[in-house]
């Protein structure tokens, strides 16, 4: 039940460091080693190539996913719309193994790539929230996201569950590789620093309405920029103001908008710049000069070590690889706010549903 929450967006939005932490329990042993089905390990790590396919939401958990598991299996991946791949297989490598990412692992687009994945008799995993969903069931193995029931249409607990569990599978994928670098990676320490700062962002939220309030009542289109894993949230933060306010709302790599999207910019466009990436966040920054000076109205989203006085929000530090964790929360909200403030039904944006079962 939605209990004292007008919406459930915001229900699960604030069940986020919950979610965290009950992934950290359920995939960590008592000694702190991570815990995977070992058959899943093998044939991923056996593999040439990752192939993740999702959509909406659950894609833009794979693009974070992405960067997780070539940094921490090194194996290289491939992330496709599963609604582009149904039809057009690419040429696979030698020892391709699928990972399906879908919340209600009822989503027709996957089930097409799924069905000619299992025609080629080729692994498959689907990572889930609903135990013995379809997706589930026709998939060689499954993980479980553990993020409780969601309902609300727009995604939020299962994108950040997503990246939570892709990670562990990485590092226990990298562990039965031997390497340091996933040996290293200090996991379940980061999910509890994750849970910390979600549980900071989410009582930061009156900081957010505010800024939805100053921001984006009038506003008719928006932008998220960010580079790195900025840029994959640039993207899930876009569609999640989109599909709530019915502000139209695009992600961009920050320096791509100097080749064309700039043109956009005017007076008062709300812009929302993420930065966690240490390697680009001077570029960033330049690139938020070049908006303001067309007149955007800019929110900046910045981790705590790349932090201006000024900024909007500061995020909590976290690995560079599960800054996603964090920086989502803040987007998250303020496309809960900008849609609760138009007096829109937060829950259930117009034409929309919450699995999609047709292609
Ligand atoms: O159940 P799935 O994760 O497979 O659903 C995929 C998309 O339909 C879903 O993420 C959709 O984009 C959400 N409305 C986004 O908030």
């Amino acid at each position: 039940s939605k209990g004292t929450y007008e919406f459930y967006m915001l229900k699960e939005i604030d069940e986020q460091p919950a979610v965290m932490r009950r992934i950290s329990n359920d995939y960590f042993s008592q000694d702190g080693d991570v815990k995977v089905d070992n058959d899943i390990v093998k044939a991923m790590a056996d593999s040439d190539r990752i192939y993740i396919l999702a959509a909406g939401t659950s894609y833009h958990a794979g693009l974070v996913g992405k960067n997780l598991i070539e940094k921490y299996s090194e194996i290289p991946v491939e992330v496709g719309l599963a609604s582009e791949f149904g039809y057009h297989f690419p040429t696979l490598s030698k020892k391709p193994f699928f990972i399906f990412l879908s919340q209600s692992g009822e989503t027709a687009d996957s089930r097409v790539v799924l069905k000619q994945v299992n025609e080629r008799h080729l692994p498959s995993l689907t990572m889930t929230n609903v135990e013995g969903s379809t997706l589930s069931r026709e998939a060689t193995y499954t993980m479980l996201l553990k993020a409780g029931p969601e309902i609300a249409v727009a995604s939020t607990k299962a994108y950040t569950a997503q990246i939570a569990v892709q990670a562990v599978l990485a590092k226990a994928v990298g562990e039965a590789k031997n390497l340091k670098v996933a040996e290293d990676f200090d996991l379940k320490n980061q999910l509890a620093l994750a849970a910390e700062g979600m549980q900071e962002l989410v009582d930061g939220k009156e900081k957010i309405d505010a800024l939805a309030k100053k921001y984006l009542p009038c506003a008719r289109n928006a932008f998220y920029i960010g580079r790195g894993v900025d840029y994959a949230v640039a993207l899930e933060g876009a569609l999640k103001l989109k599909e709530v306010s019915y502000i139209q709302t695009e992600g961009f790599a920050a320096a791509e908008l100097k080749h064309g999207t700039i043109a956009l910019i005017e007076q008062d466009t709300p812009v929302i710049a993420l930065i966690n990436d240490p390697a680009t966040s001077d570029l960033t920054r330049g690139n938020i000069r070049e908006v303001q000076s067309r007149g955007a109205n800019v929110m900046v989203f910045a981790m705590k070590d790349f932090a201006h006085e000024g900024d909007d929000v500061i995020l909590p530090k976290i690995d560079y690889y599960l800054s996603p964790l964090l920086t989502v929360v803040p987007t998250q909200l303020l496309a809960y706010y900008a849609s609760k403030n138009k007096g829109l039904d937060v829950d259930k944006p117009r034409n929309l549903a919450k699995s999609v079962t047709v292609e």
